[in-house]
Protein backbone atom coordinates (compact mmCIF):
# COMPACT_ATOMS: atom_id res chain seq x y z
CA UNK A 1 0.00 0.00 0.00
CA UNK A 2 1.49 3.00 -1.11
CA UNK A 3 0.56 6.42 1.09
CA UNK A 4 -0.15 10.22 -0.71
CA UNK A 5 -0.66 13.36 1.32
CA UNK A 6 -4.44 14.10 0.93
CA UNK A 7 -6.43 15.60 -2.26
CA UNK A 8 -5.41 19.46 -1.71
CA UNK A 9 -3.00 19.27 0.74
CA UNK A 10 1.18 19.63 0.28
CA UNK A 11 4.25 18.83 1.87
CA UNK A 12 6.57 21.75 2.03
CA UNK A 13 9.80 20.74 0.69
CA UNK A 14 12.98 21.91 1.73
CA UNK A 15 13.52 23.72 -1.69
CA UNK A 16 10.10 25.32 -0.95
CA UNK A 17 11.17 26.46 2.45
CA UNK A 18 12.94 29.28 1.67
CA UNK A 19 10.60 30.90 -0.26
CA UNK A 20 8.13 30.58 2.52
CA UNK A 21 10.51 31.80 5.19
CA UNK A 22 11.47 34.99 2.99
CA UNK A 23 7.44 35.58 3.12
CA UNK A 24 7.21 35.06 6.77
CA UNK A 25 10.44 37.42 7.19
CA UNK A 26 8.92 40.15 5.31
CA UNK A 27 5.77 39.80 6.75
CA UNK A 28 7.38 39.98 10.36
CA UNK A 29 9.70 42.89 9.55
CA UNK A 30 6.43 44.92 8.39
CA UNK A 31 4.17 43.85 10.98
CA UNK A 32 7.23 45.01 13.45
CA UNK A 33 7.25 48.33 11.81
CA UNK A 34 3.95 48.89 12.29
CA UNK A 35 4.08 48.15 15.62
CA UNK A 36 1.66 44.84 15.50
CA UNK A 37 2.05 42.13 17.83
CA UNK A 38 2.55 38.13 17.04
CA UNK A 39 -0.52 36.11 18.23
CA UNK A 40 -1.29 32.05 17.44
CA UNK A 41 -4.59 30.55 18.00
CA UNK A 42 -5.57 27.29 18.08
CA UNK A 43 -5.65 25.37 14.67
CA UNK A 44 -9.03 23.98 16.22
CA UNK A 45 -11.79 26.43 17.45
CA UNK A 46 -15.36 25.75 18.19
CA UNK A 47 -17.55 25.26 14.75
CA UNK A 48 -19.40 28.72 15.97
CA UNK A 49 -16.98 30.91 15.90
CA UNK A 50 -16.71 30.56 12.36
CA UNK A 51 -20.38 30.03 11.47
CA UNK A 52 -21.42 32.92 13.14
CA UNK A 53 -19.17 35.48 12.10
CA UNK A 54 -18.29 33.94 8.68
CA UNK A 55 -21.66 33.25 8.09
CA UNK A 56 -23.88 30.28 7.68
CA UNK A 57 -25.00 30.65 4.15
CA UNK A 58 -21.33 31.03 3.04
CA UNK A 59 -19.32 29.16 0.95
CA UNK A 60 -17.05 28.62 3.77
CA UNK A 61 -19.25 27.59 6.24
CA UNK A 62 -21.74 25.76 4.34
CA UNK A 63 -19.58 23.56 1.48
CA UNK A 64 -15.57 23.92 3.43
CA UNK A 65 -15.50 24.38 7.00
CA UNK A 66 -13.72 20.71 7.94
CA UNK A 67 -16.30 20.17 10.89
CA UNK A 68 -16.74 17.46 13.90
CA UNK A 69 -17.74 16.38 16.95
CA UNK A 70 -15.09 15.27 19.47
CA UNK A 71 -14.91 12.61 21.63
CA UNK A 72 -16.36 14.79 24.64
CA UNK A 73 -19.13 16.18 21.81
CA UNK A 74 -17.84 19.22 21.34
CA UNK A 75 -18.79 20.75 17.94
CA UNK A 76 -15.46 21.56 16.30
CA UNK A 77 -14.03 23.14 12.95
CA UNK A 78 -10.57 23.42 11.55
CA UNK A 79 -9.50 27.07 11.47
CA UNK A 80 -10.49 28.28 7.95
CA UNK A 81 -9.52 31.95 8.20
CA UNK A 82 -7.93 33.70 10.89
CA UNK A 83 -9.79 36.99 12.00
CA UNK A 84 -12.70 35.01 13.31
CA UNK A 85 -10.35 33.52 16.17
CA UNK A 86 -8.18 36.43 16.81
CA UNK A 87 -11.37 38.52 17.60
CA UNK A 88 -13.01 35.53 19.53
CA UNK A 89 -9.00 35.59 21.12
CA UNK A 90 -9.24 39.41 22.06
CA UNK A 91 -12.92 39.50 23.28
CA UNK A 92 -11.59 36.27 25.73
CA UNK A 93 -9.27 38.44 27.19
CA UNK A 94 -10.55 41.23 27.73
CA UNK A 95 -8.36 43.49 25.17
CA UNK A 96 -10.69 45.92 24.87
CA UNK A 97 -8.70 47.52 27.81
CA UNK A 98 -5.71 47.58 26.91
CA UNK A 99 -4.83 50.85 24.97
CA UNK A 100 -6.95 50.57 21.76
CA UNK A 101 -5.95 49.51 18.93
CA UNK A 102 -4.44 46.36 19.01
CA UNK A 103 -2.94 45.17 16.75
CA UNK A 104 -2.00 41.73 15.72
CA UNK A 105 -0.15 39.68 12.93
CA UNK A 106 0.15 35.96 12.25
CA UNK A 107 0.86 34.06 10.06
CA UNK A 108 0.11 29.83 9.92
CA UNK A 109 -1.70 27.09 8.37
CA UNK A 110 -5.52 27.42 7.34
CA UNK A 111 -8.27 24.77 6.10
CA UNK A 112 -10.84 24.92 3.64
CA UNK A 113 -12.73 21.71 1.52
CA UNK A 114 -12.34 23.48 -1.82
CA UNK A 115 -12.31 21.85 -5.20
CA UNK A 116 -8.68 21.86 -5.71
CA UNK A 117 -7.50 23.83 -8.23
CA UNK A 118 -4.90 26.37 -9.49
CA UNK A 119 -4.14 28.25 -6.60
CA UNK A 120 -7.03 26.61 -4.06
CA UNK A 121 -5.85 24.13 -1.63
CA UNK A 122 -7.50 22.51 0.90
CA UNK A 123 -4.46 23.47 3.23
CA UNK A 124 -2.76 26.54 2.24
CA UNK A 125 -0.75 29.17 4.44
CA UNK A 126 -2.39 32.47 5.42
CA UNK A 127 -0.45 35.68 6.80
CA UNK A 128 -3.07 38.65 8.30
CA UNK A 129 -2.69 41.86 10.30
CA UNK A 130 -5.54 42.89 12.27
CA UNK A 131 -6.04 45.92 14.08
CA UNK A 132 -8.94 45.64 16.55
CA UNK A 133 -10.50 48.65 18.30
CA UNK A 134 -10.46 51.39 15.63
CA UNK A 135 -12.70 53.55 13.48
CA UNK A 136 -10.43 56.23 11.80
CA UNK A 137 -9.91 55.31 7.90
CA UNK A 138 -6.27 55.31 8.26
CA UNK A 139 -6.14 52.10 9.36
CA UNK A 140 -7.99 50.87 6.63
CA UNK A 141 -5.65 52.51 4.47
CA UNK A 142 -2.82 51.04 6.66
CA UNK A 143 -3.19 47.38 6.53
CA UNK A 144 -4.23 47.86 2.45
CA UNK A 145 -0.71 49.44 2.33
CA UNK A 146 0.94 46.52 4.48
CA UNK A 147 -0.44 44.02 2.81
CA UNK A 148 0.73 45.88 -0.55
CA UNK A 149 4.22 46.33 0.93
CA UNK A 150 5.06 42.57 1.87
CA UNK A 151 4.35 42.20 -2.21
CA UNK A 152 6.55 44.47 -2.89
CA UNK A 153 9.01 43.94 -0.59
CA UNK A 154 8.98 40.73 -1.87
CA UNK A 155 9.59 41.77 -5.33
CA UNK A 156 6.29 41.46 -7.15
CA UNK A 157 5.49 44.28 -9.80
CA UNK A 158 2.47 44.43 -11.61
CA UNK A 159 0.10 44.56 -8.78
CA UNK A 160 -3.23 46.31 -8.17
CA UNK A 161 -5.58 47.04 -5.36
CA UNK A 162 -8.92 46.94 -6.10
CA UNK A 163 -11.52 48.71 -3.38
CA UNK A 164 -14.99 48.72 -2.73
CA UNK A 165 -17.60 49.74 0.38
CA UNK A 166 -20.08 47.44 1.07
CA UNK A 167 -21.97 49.75 3.61
CA UNK A 168 -23.27 49.12 6.52
CA UNK A 169 -26.17 48.00 8.57
CA UNK A 170 -28.16 51.53 8.09
CA UNK A 171 -27.69 51.20 3.89
CA UNK A 172 -27.36 47.39 3.12
CA UNK A 173 -30.37 45.90 3.46
CA UNK A 174 -32.13 48.72 1.54
CA UNK A 175 -29.18 48.12 -1.13
CA UNK A 176 -30.26 44.32 -0.97
CA UNK A 177 -33.78 45.63 -1.67
CA UNK A 178 -33.14 46.91 -5.10
CA UNK A 179 -30.37 43.99 -5.90
CA UNK A 180 -33.34 41.55 -5.52
CA UNK A 181 -35.29 43.28 -8.02
CA UNK A 182 -32.50 43.84 -10.40
CA UNK A 183 -31.92 40.12 -10.19
CA UNK A 184 -35.36 38.57 -9.64
CA UNK A 185 -36.39 40.20 -13.00
CA UNK A 186 -33.59 38.31 -14.89
CA UNK A 187 -33.90 35.29 -12.10
CA UNK A 188 -33.89 32.91 -15.13
CA UNK A 189 -30.48 33.81 -16.84
CA UNK A 190 -28.65 33.09 -13.25
CA UNK A 191 -26.97 29.76 -12.49
CA UNK A 192 -28.65 27.28 -9.97
CA UNK A 193 -26.05 28.44 -6.96
CA UNK A 194 -27.35 32.31 -7.54
CA UNK A 195 -30.86 31.59 -8.15
CA UNK A 196 -30.87 29.96 -4.38
CA UNK A 197 -28.57 33.31 -3.18
CA UNK A 198 -31.29 35.29 -4.94
CA UNK A 199 -33.40 34.57 -1.72
CA UNK A 200 -30.47 34.42 0.50
CA UNK A 201 -27.93 36.81 -0.03
CA UNK A 202 -28.51 38.77 -3.21
CA UNK A 203 -24.62 40.61 -2.89
CA UNK A 204 -23.06 37.10 -3.15
CA UNK A 205 -24.67 37.16 -6.69
CA UNK A 206 -21.87 39.95 -7.27
CA UNK A 207 -19.66 37.55 -6.53
CA UNK A 208 -20.11 34.69 -8.82
CA UNK A 209 -17.39 33.49 -11.38
CA UNK A 210 -20.31 32.08 -13.79
CA UNK A 211 -19.97 33.22 -17.12
CA UNK A 212 -23.61 33.88 -16.82
CA UNK A 213 -24.44 35.49 -13.78
CA UNK A 214 -21.12 37.89 -15.08
CA UNK A 215 -23.25 39.12 -17.66
CA UNK A 216 -26.18 40.01 -15.84
CA UNK A 217 -23.89 41.21 -12.98
CA UNK A 218 -22.60 43.88 -15.49
CA UNK A 219 -25.85 46.30 -15.65
CA UNK A 220 -26.76 45.70 -11.60
CA UNK A 221 -26.79 48.79 -9.31
CA UNK A 222 -23.46 49.74 -7.39
CA UNK A 223 -23.71 50.02 -3.94
CA UNK A 224 -21.47 52.80 -4.20
CA UNK A 225 -24.37 54.95 -5.25
CA UNK A 226 -26.56 53.38 -2.44
CA UNK A 227 -24.02 54.27 0.69
CA UNK A 228 -25.30 56.40 3.59
CA UNK A 229 -23.66 59.69 4.79
CA UNK A 230 -21.27 57.78 7.28
CA UNK A 231 -20.02 54.87 4.83
CA UNK A 232 -19.81 56.97 2.22
CA UNK A 233 -17.44 59.62 3.84
CA UNK A 234 -15.92 56.68 5.51
CA UNK A 235 -15.01 55.63 1.69
CA UNK A 236 -14.31 59.11 0.67
CA UNK A 237 -11.50 58.89 3.04
CA UNK A 238 -9.90 55.80 2.44
CA UNK A 239 -9.55 56.42 -1.19
CA UNK A 240 -7.75 60.31 -0.20
CA UNK A 241 -5.45 57.88 2.32
CA UNK A 242 -4.71 55.51 -0.79
CA UNK A 243 -4.14 58.43 -3.10
CA UNK A 244 -1.98 59.99 -0.47
CA UNK A 245 0.27 56.87 -0.23
CA UNK A 246 -0.11 56.73 -3.89
CA UNK A 247 -1.01 53.22 -3.88
CA UNK A 248 -2.73 51.91 -7.52
CA UNK A 249 -5.81 51.00 -7.04
CA UNK A 250 -9.32 50.73 -8.77
CA UNK A 251 -12.75 50.81 -7.64
CA UNK A 252 -14.76 47.01 -8.34
CA UNK A 253 -18.39 48.13 -7.55
CA UNK A 254 -18.83 44.37 -7.17
CA UNK A 255 -15.68 43.43 -5.18
CA UNK A 256 -18.61 42.02 -2.09
CA UNK A 257 -15.95 39.28 -0.76
CA UNK A 258 -17.22 35.95 0.22
CA UNK A 259 -17.30 36.94 4.11
CA UNK A 260 -20.43 37.88 6.19
CA UNK A 261 -18.48 40.33 8.64
CA UNK A 262 -17.43 43.25 6.58
CA UNK A 263 -18.99 46.13 7.02
CA UNK A 264 -17.35 49.36 4.57
CA UNK A 265 -14.38 49.00 2.86
CA UNK A 266 -13.64 45.55 1.29
CA UNK A 267 -10.13 45.34 -1.18
CA UNK A 268 -8.29 42.28 -2.71
CA UNK A 269 -4.80 42.78 -4.14
CA UNK A 270 -4.15 40.80 -7.86
CA UNK A 271 -1.44 40.40 -9.81
CA UNK A 272 -1.50 41.46 -13.54
CA UNK A 273 -0.46 38.10 -15.03
CA UNK A 274 1.61 38.58 -18.17
CA UNK A 275 0.73 35.32 -18.96
CA UNK A 276 -2.93 35.56 -18.07
CA UNK A 277 -2.71 32.68 -16.03
CA UNK A 278 -4.15 34.58 -12.42
CA UNK A 279 -4.70 32.23 -9.49
CA UNK A 280 -6.76 34.32 -7.96
CA UNK A 281 -6.57 37.18 -5.28
CA UNK A 282 -3.08 37.28 -3.53
CA UNK A 283 -4.03 39.06 -0.56
CA UNK A 284 -7.91 40.38 0.63
CA UNK A 285 -8.96 42.35 3.73
CA UNK A 286 -11.33 44.51 4.98
CA UNK A 287 -13.19 45.99 7.78
CA UNK A 288 -15.71 44.50 10.22
CA UNK A 289 -16.88 46.59 12.64
CA UNK A 290 -19.49 43.98 13.10
CA UNK A 291 -17.86 41.16 13.92
CA UNK A 292 -17.04 41.54 17.77
CA UNK A 293 -20.60 42.18 18.58
CA UNK A 294 -20.98 39.04 16.73
CA UNK A 295 -19.33 37.25 18.32
CA UNK A 296 -20.92 37.99 21.95
CA UNK A 297 -18.68 41.33 22.72
CA UNK A 298 -19.17 44.75 22.70
CA UNK A 299 -19.47 46.99 19.92
CA UNK A 300 -15.90 47.34 18.72
CA UNK A 301 -14.37 48.33 15.17
CA UNK A 302 -11.62 46.98 13.37
CA UNK A 303 -10.31 46.42 9.99
CA UNK A 304 -7.56 43.85 8.65
CA UNK A 305 -5.87 41.99 5.97
CA UNK A 306 -4.72 38.33 4.86
CA UNK A 307 -2.36 37.13 2.53
CA UNK A 308 -1.98 33.38 0.72
CA UNK A 309 1.23 32.53 0.84
CA UNK A 310 1.17 29.51 -1.43
CA UNK A 311 -0.41 31.64 -4.40
CA UNK A 312 2.39 34.24 -3.59
CA UNK A 313 5.31 31.42 -3.62
CA UNK A 314 3.77 30.03 -6.54
CA UNK A 315 4.40 33.46 -8.42
CA UNK A 316 7.62 33.74 -6.90
CA UNK A 317 9.09 30.24 -8.30
CA UNK A 318 7.47 31.44 -11.86
CA UNK A 319 8.47 34.61 -11.69
CA UNK A 320 12.12 33.10 -10.67
CA UNK A 321 12.19 36.16 -7.70
CA UNK A 322 15.02 36.06 -5.70
CA UNK A 323 14.85 34.71 -2.13
CA UNK A 324 18.18 36.44 -0.24
CA UNK A 325 20.74 33.92 0.72
CA UNK A 326 19.90 31.69 3.98
CA UNK A 327 22.43 31.91 7.00
CA UNK A 328 24.14 28.77 5.15
CA UNK A 329 25.02 30.24 1.71
CA UNK A 330 26.10 33.12 3.49
CA UNK A 331 29.07 31.00 5.44
CA UNK A 332 32.81 31.53 4.70
CA UNK A 333 33.55 27.96 6.34
CA UNK A 334 32.96 24.48 4.85
CA UNK A 335 33.64 22.14 7.36
CA UNK A 336 34.39 18.76 5.47
CA UNK A 337 33.96 15.29 8.13
CA UNK A 338 35.40 11.97 7.14
CA UNK A 339 34.46 9.15 9.33
CA UNK A 340 32.33 8.40 12.52
CA UNK A 341 34.72 9.63 14.91
CA UNK A 342 35.65 13.22 13.24
CA UNK A 343 31.64 13.23 12.88
CA UNK A 344 31.33 13.05 16.40
CA UNK A 345 33.71 15.32 17.58
CA UNK A 346 32.42 18.05 14.88
CA UNK A 347 29.17 18.41 16.47
CA UNK A 348 30.97 20.43 19.09
CA UNK A 349 33.33 22.37 16.97
CA UNK A 350 29.81 23.09 15.36
CA UNK A 351 28.47 24.33 18.74
CA UNK A 352 31.77 26.74 19.39
CA UNK A 353 31.53 28.10 15.78
CA UNK A 354 27.64 28.97 16.04
CA UNK A 355 27.85 30.36 19.74
CA UNK A 356 30.35 33.01 18.42
CA UNK A 357 28.06 33.36 15.85
CA UNK A 358 30.40 31.74 12.79
CA UNK A 359 27.71 30.58 10.11
CA UNK A 360 29.48 27.29 9.22
CA UNK A 361 28.11 24.91 6.00
CA UNK A 362 28.70 21.38 5.94
CA UNK A 363 27.42 18.14 4.17
CA UNK A 364 27.07 15.44 6.59
CA UNK A 365 25.39 12.87 4.08
CA UNK A 366 28.65 13.07 1.74
CA UNK A 367 31.41 10.74 2.76
CA UNK A 368 34.11 11.10 0.54
CA UNK A 369 36.90 14.37 0.45
CA UNK A 370 36.71 14.80 -3.07
CA UNK A 371 32.78 15.60 -3.06
CA UNK A 372 32.84 18.00 0.10
CA UNK A 373 35.69 19.87 -1.75
CA UNK A 374 33.07 20.04 -4.57
CA UNK A 375 30.60 21.08 -2.42
CA UNK A 376 32.47 23.67 -0.89
CA UNK A 377 33.60 25.05 -4.31
CA UNK A 378 30.22 25.39 -5.60
CA UNK A 379 29.11 27.20 -2.50
CA UNK A 380 32.21 30.12 -3.39
CA UNK A 381 33.51 28.92 -0.10
CA UNK A 382 37.65 29.95 0.49
CA UNK A 383 38.53 28.64 3.46
CA UNK A 384 37.10 24.42 4.17
CA UNK A 385 38.11 22.80 7.33
CA UNK A 386 38.89 19.13 6.98
CA UNK A 387 38.36 16.87 10.14
CA UNK A 388 39.07 13.23 9.43
CA UNK A 389 40.14 10.19 11.66
CA UNK A 390 43.60 11.12 12.33
CA UNK A 391 42.75 15.26 13.40
CA UNK A 392 39.85 13.84 15.30
CA UNK A 393 42.55 11.50 17.13
CA UNK A 394 45.19 14.03 17.42
CA UNK A 395 43.18 16.93 18.26
CA UNK A 396 43.59 19.55 14.98
CA UNK A 397 42.05 20.32 11.99
CA UNK A 398 43.67 20.70 8.45
CA UNK A 399 42.40 24.03 6.84
CA UNK A 400 42.57 24.31 3.69
CA UNK A 401 42.58 28.00 1.21
CA UNK A 402 40.53 26.68 -2.05
CA UNK A 403 42.20 29.84 -3.41
CA UNK A 404 45.69 28.94 -3.64
CA UNK A 405 45.38 25.41 -2.17
CA UNK A 406 47.43 25.42 0.28
CA UNK A 407 47.32 23.38 3.78
CA UNK A 408 48.18 23.82 7.62
CA UNK A 409 46.85 22.61 10.85
CA UNK A 410 45.17 24.63 13.29
CA UNK A 411 44.83 23.06 17.00
CA UNK A 412 41.07 22.12 17.90
CA UNK A 413 40.58 24.61 21.08
CA UNK A 414 42.37 27.79 18.65
CA UNK A 415 40.12 27.12 15.43
CA UNK A 416 37.35 29.32 15.97
CA UNK A 417 39.59 32.58 17.18
CA UNK A 418 41.78 32.06 14.36
CA UNK A 419 39.07 31.64 11.67
CA UNK A 420 37.44 34.46 13.06
CA UNK A 421 40.17 36.46 12.83
CA UNK A 422 41.03 35.12 9.10
CA UNK A 423 36.93 36.30 8.44
CA UNK A 424 37.65 39.52 9.72
CA UNK A 425 40.84 40.34 7.94
CA UNK A 426 38.69 39.74 4.58
P1 LIG B 1 -9.79 35.42 2.17
O1 LIG B 1 -9.92 36.31 1.01
O2 LIG B 1 -10.78 34.34 2.30
O3 LIG B 1 -9.84 36.37 3.45
O4 LIG B 1 -8.34 34.79 2.19
C1 LIG B 1 -7.19 35.62 2.13
C2 LIG B 1 -6.21 35.06 1.12
O5 LIG B 1 -5.93 33.68 1.41
C3 LIG B 1 -6.73 35.04 -0.32
O6 LIG B 1 -6.52 36.29 -0.93
C4 LIG B 1 -5.88 33.95 -0.94
O7 LIG B 1 -4.63 34.47 -1.36
C5 LIG B 1 -5.66 32.99 0.21
N1 LIG B 1 -6.55 31.81 0.10
C6 LIG B 1 -7.85 31.73 0.44
N2 LIG B 1 -8.32 30.49 0.20
C7 LIG B 1 -7.29 29.77 -0.29
C8 LIG B 1 -7.13 28.41 -0.73
N3 LIG B 1 -8.13 27.53 -0.68
N4 LIG B 1 -5.93 28.02 -1.18
C9 LIG B 1 -4.89 28.89 -1.23
N5 LIG B 1 -4.98 30.17 -0.83
C10 LIG B 1 -6.16 30.62 -0.37
C11 LIG B 1 -9.72 35.93 4.72
O8 LIG B 1 -9.41 34.80 5.04
C12 LIG B 1 -9.93 37.03 5.74
N6 LIG B 1 -9.73 36.47 7.08
C13 LIG B 1 -8.98 38.20 5.48
C14 LIG B 1 -9.12 39.30 6.48
C15 LIG B 1 -8.28 39.58 7.49
N7 LIG B 1 -10.12 40.16 6.54
C16 LIG B 1 -9.93 40.99 7.55
N8 LIG B 1 -8.82 40.61 8.16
Amino acid sequence: MKFQSLTGMHDILPDDQVYFQRVNKVVENVAKYYGFLKIETPILEQAEVFSKSVGTDTDIVEKEMYTFRTKGGDLVSLRPEGTAAVMRSYIEHGMHNLPQPVKFWYTGPFFRYERPQAGRFRQFHQFGFEAIGERNPAIDGQTIQMSYDVLKELGFKNISIEVNSIGDSECRPYFKKILTSYFRSRRTSLCADCQRRLKENPLRILDCKEEKCQRVKAGAPQIIDHLCENCHAHFKQVLEFLDELELPYTLNPYLVRGLDYYTKTVFEIVENSEDGKSQGSLAGGGRYDNLAKMLGGRDTPACGSAGGIERIVSIMKAREMKVGKDSKEDAQIFLAQLGQLAKRKSLKLFEEFRDSKIPVAESFSKDSLKTQLRTASKMGIRWVLIFGQKEALEGFVTLRDMDTGTQKEIQLDKVVEEMKAKIKAK
